[in-house]
């Protein structure tokens, strides 16, 4: 034991440390930072001993980087929003195929593909002035392209992801005929061109600038979760609705992660997943960004959360809404929702 132990700290001490004594480490490229980000990886090291090296960037420069290093990446898990940029990714073959008995047993399967996973949820959900717009008028995504709303329809713009994917939902529901006189009758309800972003379109929901917009419900429960009191006036002023709860439920989109196909510490990576569905996990994930934690038994305790209350989710696989994203922005190209 002691001549092993000598023998070792010799080595490293002249800078040949074996592989056998070498800190196990992993290397993580993320597109998501919050406040509760360290606490999460902290509790990895601390129950694994494997030391996490982070590199934090926009998910477009996170995959370019990806691509140019090739084979010789040492990135071995990419975290990133949105099912399509986590497509945009698989489509690249970044991702590595993952099996794990603990993320089947834990994540729904709708929310897991053969290669990433999504550790969290988002609604993209309706937000109306209730001195401008009818609560009835506004129950469906359908709804908004209703010619009774006319001038007070706002959202971000038609390319940004968060709106390409729900096209992707309404094609994959409805179909893609149908989605496109919705785009065509959107756009024609249209306040105002789409500019800014989510946020922006509930603060002129709440100016009463736009009687009603479409906005991912992290954004509303910020707002409502803020200390800034124009904040907290902002989210009162704007009424809520889950929408689409009498059909098909409320268009969710998720944060993911998935594990590269170049990793050089394959088996540190799955243990990360397997990590991030973790009770413990799944809370610092989750509320960093006022989302639902992805593993359905997993509690948070979020007062904007716990005040917006439970809704009827649409449970489309994330695979089915990935496949129809490239046509979803075709269909909005060719109806000028830009
Ligand atoms: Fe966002």
């Amino acid at each position: 034991m002691i001549k092993k132990a000598v023998a070792t700290s010799l080595l490293a001490a002249i800078g040949l440390a074996s592989p056998a004594v070498q800190a196990q480490e992993l290397n993580i490229y993320s597109a998501r930072h919050y406040q509760t980000d360290e606490a999460l990886y902290g509790n990895f090291t601390k129950q694994t001993g494997i030391k996490i090296n982070r590199i934090e960037a926009r998910e477009d420069e996170l995959i370019e980087r990806l691509r140019n290093e090739g084979a010789n990446s040492p990135a071995d898990i990419l975290i990133t929003v949105d099912a399509s940029r986590l497509a945009k990714a698989d489509d690249l073959g970044l991702f590595a195929p993952v099996k794990s008995a603990v993320l089947e047993e834990r994540i729904p399967a709708h929310l897991r593909t053969d290669t990433w996973i999504a550790f969290s949820t988002r609604a993209r959900v309706i937000l109306f002035n209730k001195d401008l717009v009818k609560a009835e008028q506004v129950q469906n995504y359908e709804d908004l392209a209703d010619p009774a709303l006319k001038g007070k329809v706002c959202t971000r713009s038609g390319s940004h992801p968060y709106n390409l994917s729900l096209g992707a939902a309404l094609i994959e529901h409805n179909g893609a005929e149908k989605t496109e006189q919705w785009a065509r009758g959107l756009v024609a309800n249209f306040a105002r061109s789409p500019r800014g972003g989510d946020t922006d379109q509930i603060l002129a929901v709440a100016a009463g600038e736009c009687g009603v917009a479409i906005a991912n419900s992290y954004y509303f429960a910020r707002l409502m979760n803020s200390p800034r009191p124009q904040d907290q006036k902002a989210a009162e002023a704007v009424s809520f609705v889950w929408p689409n709860q009498k059909t098909t439920g409320t268009h969710i989109n998720v944060s993911g992660a998935g594990m590269l196909k170049y990793s050089p510490n394959k088996e540190a990576a799955v243990k990360f997943l397997e990590y991030l569905a973790s009770d413990e996990a799944q809370i610092y994930f989750a509320d960093g960004n006022n989302e639902w934690p992805a593993v359905p038994t997993t509690k948070v305790n979020n007062p904007a959360l716990e005040k917006l209350g439970s809704f009827k989710v649409d449970t489309l696989p994330m695979t089915r809404l990935s496949a129809s994203v490239a046509e979803a922005q075709r269909i909005f190209d060719r109806a000028g929702y830009r």
